[in-house]
């Protein structure tokens, strides 16, 4: 049953709610500009998410009940991406650099599992039935999900200082994602009642585990960038501030 794999999906998802970019993300002596500094990094993923759903998670003629549920979940989600851009300019993430540097850093050593991510999606779902494409759809919305509400709350304190709306990171999106067709009682219920045969079971396991382990993988890839290239915290602000009082 797929009531089994979704508990599962549950438990995993408490267990990634407790990694330390979520604990960087709510420390109240970081600038809040900070803690969303990853930003950039994401860039690789954010935007081919956008293809994965469009060339990947969609077919064009469903065949059944569940694809069609996909399908519905693909156009939801497929535009996402001009938000994060819109974010990365009310960041003032937006550096000034050219197109070959901008190509470096998304395909940089040190964005490499945001890249790797995209590949290991695509690798499970391309082609695959619709009941572990709706796995791999169900894992990444429970990431989306501890994400998006760490990150709404971080975007609502920046908010108050900057008087920018942060559709991406913000409560907008946050909205969006717990409001998915797929999460309508009627879905719901018909997805939690779709039998599975056991090597599909043992499939879907494996799947489930898998994407949490690259995404817990990713936090520490996204928080070693925040630390490398944030701005300053808001003490050593402060200080500098004060320092050039003096
Ligand atoms: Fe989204
Ligand atoms: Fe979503």
């Amino acid at each position: 049953m797929m009531l089994d794999i979704l508990a599962f999906i549950e438990s995993k998802k408490q267990n990634f709610n407790d990694l330390p970019l979520f604990g960087f993300m709510q420390d109240q002596n970081l600038h809040p500009r900070k803690r969303l500094s990853f930003a950039p990094c994401m860039a690789h993923f954010i935007m081919s998410f956008s293809d994965l759903n469009k060339y990947v998670f969609l077919e064009k003629q469903p065949l059944n009940k569940i694809q069609s549920i996909i399908n519905q979940h693909a156009y939801e989600d497929e535009e996402h991406w001009s938000w994060y851009l819109n974010d990365i300019e009310r960041l003032e993430l937006n550096s000034n650099i050219n197109f070959t540097q901008g190509l470096r850093l998304v395909w940089n050593e040190e964005t490499k599992i945001t890249r790797q991510i995209t590949y290991q999606i695509a690798g499970y779902s391309y082609q695959a039935i619709p009941e572990i494409k709706l796995i791999v759809l169900e894992a990444l919305e429970a990431v989306g999900h501890v994400f998006f509400k760490m990150s709404s709350k971080v975007a609502s304190e920046l908010r108050v200082i900057s008087n920018k709306d942060y559709y991406y990171f913000g409560d907008a999106h946050l909205q969006v994602e717990t409001g998915h067709t797929m999460r309508t009682p009627g879905a719901e219920d018909y997805i939690e009642k779709i039998q599975l045969t056991d090597s599909q079971r043992q499939q879907a396991f494996e799947i489930v585990e898998k994407i949490f382990q690259f995404f817990t993988e990713w936090t520490y890839e996204l928080l070693a960038y925040a630390q490398k290239h944030g701005v300053e915290s808001v003490e050593n602000q402060a200080e500098t501030s004060l320092m050039a009082c003096i």
